[in-house]
């Protein structure tokens, strides 16, 4: 869980190199996690999905395009980062913080939240408003960054995040001290069961989680009853 106010001013400093930095630091692998989390969105065959901490809009092009009959509304509470989205041509856009959504209750057929459940106030708060705006029958669809469970790679990752990410971020972007604190949040982020566990202790159904790239990120879906 994360200090909204810091994680607001971080991400408005970085807005405008986020999506390249992204591609660089993953190697162009963030795309592929996103086609994957879009192919499966797909799958529900929806007619209307939140994408929520939308960002720079990556995921919602991405589910806009596999899904083109679907309304797909994007919401994030930085202004800087939706303007991103914007000049990516993703236009439907709202300002709105995940903890309090200003959308009425059942009114989603899957909500989804990449890279974004991590850096919010109060996981249980977040996981229960996303619960509430899904209908029943709804799908929830979360992408975000794990530690690998093999050990003998989990330490050259750890390394490579506390020291290596932040220096590259840091040239890219010219704000090394938002990278900086990335690694501790993902030690600190719940993943695979534990993460299973929390979204069945918010009310969600059947939890199912899928590591990615040997486990450096994950994808969970779960339902609501
Ligand atoms: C790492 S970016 C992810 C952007 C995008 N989903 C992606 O896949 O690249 C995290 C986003 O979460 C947003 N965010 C964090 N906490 C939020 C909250 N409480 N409500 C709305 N947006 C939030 C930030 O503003 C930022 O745009």
């Amino acid at each position: 869980m994360q200090d909204a106010r810091y994680v607001k001013e971080a991400f408005a400093g970085i807005a405008r190199r986020y999506v390249l930095t992204n591609h660089v630091l993953s190697l162009g692998t963030d795309v592929l996690w996103r086609r994957k989390t879009a192919r499966l969105v797909e799958s529900f065959a929806p007619g209307h999905v939140l994408d929520l901490a939308t960002g720079s809009g990556d995921l919602a092009l991405a589910i806009q395009g596999a899904c083109p009959s679907a309304r797909v509304l994007g919401a994030d509470f930085s202004v800087p980062m939706m303007r991103q989205a914007q000049r990516q041509g993703f236009q439907n856009v709202v300002a709105a913080d995940a903890m309090a959504l200003p959308l009425a209750d059942a009114s989603f057929d899957v909500v989804t939240v990449a890279f974004g459940l991590r850096n919010m106030a109060s996981w249980p708060g977040a996981l229960k408003e996303m619960l509430r705006v899904l209908r029943p029958g709804g799908r929830l669809v979360v992408l975000d960054f794990s530690l690998p469970s093999w050990l003998l790679l989990r330490g050259p990752y750890v390394f490579y995040l506390k020291h290596i990410m932040p220096r590259v971020a840091g040239v890219l972007t010219g704000k090394r001290e938002a990278y900086e604190y990335l690694c501790g949040s993902i030690e600190r982020f719940p993943s695979g069961a534990r993460m299973e566990a929390l979204m069945r202790d918010c009310g969600f159904a059947e939890p199912v989680s899928r590591p990615l790239s040997f486990g450096i990120a994950t994808l969970y879906t779960a339902g609501k009853p």
